[in-house]
């Protein structure tokens, strides 16, 4: 009896995997970043970030006090390295061509903002990125005062003083020309508008 169980058992889930390989083989569950998540995908993601937050987030405050100097030095961060993905003081108007294409589409911080989150959750996700979204982890990149300092940003992004909003306002999100030195000759490939000096 207890055997016959067991056997059912073990039925019903190779019969599952089984379903589950043919599905992923034949190209039913789509590969594309366009096609849009699955309700399960969704679901499961969610779920495991919401309890990994309530664990692993620092609950201490933010040891980055909140001043102009540091709020303006998280505008800049932001600039530098979050802006192409998250947008400007513009909102969604201002999202770039890999906002558009990224699954999930990451917020336009501005309109879309963490003002409300606790500020250890938002060190957490900026320290480790997000599993299953196009979120980086940024700890090779940033020191853990850099990411306490876009923290403190993210926090009061909406109730900026009058020197911190000027500096928001003047982040833009196309990529720095001084990423990518033209060197001469590739100047075509750069789109500089002084290409025909190489030739
Ligand atoms: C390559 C694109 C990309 C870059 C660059 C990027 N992010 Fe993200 N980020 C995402 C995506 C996509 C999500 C959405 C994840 C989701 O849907 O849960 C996200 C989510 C977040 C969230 C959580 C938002 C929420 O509503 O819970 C925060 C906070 C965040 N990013 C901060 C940053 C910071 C700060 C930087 C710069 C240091 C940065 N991100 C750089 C793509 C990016």
């Amino acid at each position: 009896m207890v055997k016959t169980f067991f056997l059912g058992v073990l039925v019903t889930i190779l019969g599952a995997a089984a379903c589950i390989y043919v599905l992923l083989a034949r190209g039913v569950i789509p590969a594309g970043a366009d096609s849009g998540p699955l309700p399960l995908e969704r679901w499961a993601a969610r779920l495991s970030l919401r309890a990994t937050l309530a664990t692993d987030s620092p609950k201490i405050p933010n040891p980055v006090p909140l001043t102009d100097a540091n709020l303006i030095a998280g505008i800049q961060l932001f600039g530098r390295h979050c802006a192409i993905c998250h947008g400007t003081a513009a909102g969604d108007a201002s999202a770039s061509p890999i906002a558009k294409g990224e699954y999930p589409r990451p917020p336009q911080l501005a309109t879309d903002g963490v003002e409300d989150d606790p500020m250890g959750w938002t060190y957490w996700k900026i320290d480790h990125g997000i599993r299953w979204t196009g979120m980086p982890s940024w700890k090779a990149t940033l020191s853990d005062q850099q990411m306490w300092t876009l923290a403190l940003f993210l926090k009061n992004m909406n109730k900026l003083s009058p020197a911190a909003a000027q500096a928001w306002q003047a982040v833009t999100n196309t990529p720095s020309p001084a990423g990518a030195p033209a060197a001469p000759g590739n100047s075509s490939i750069q789109g500089s508008p002084s290409g025909s000096s190489g030739s």
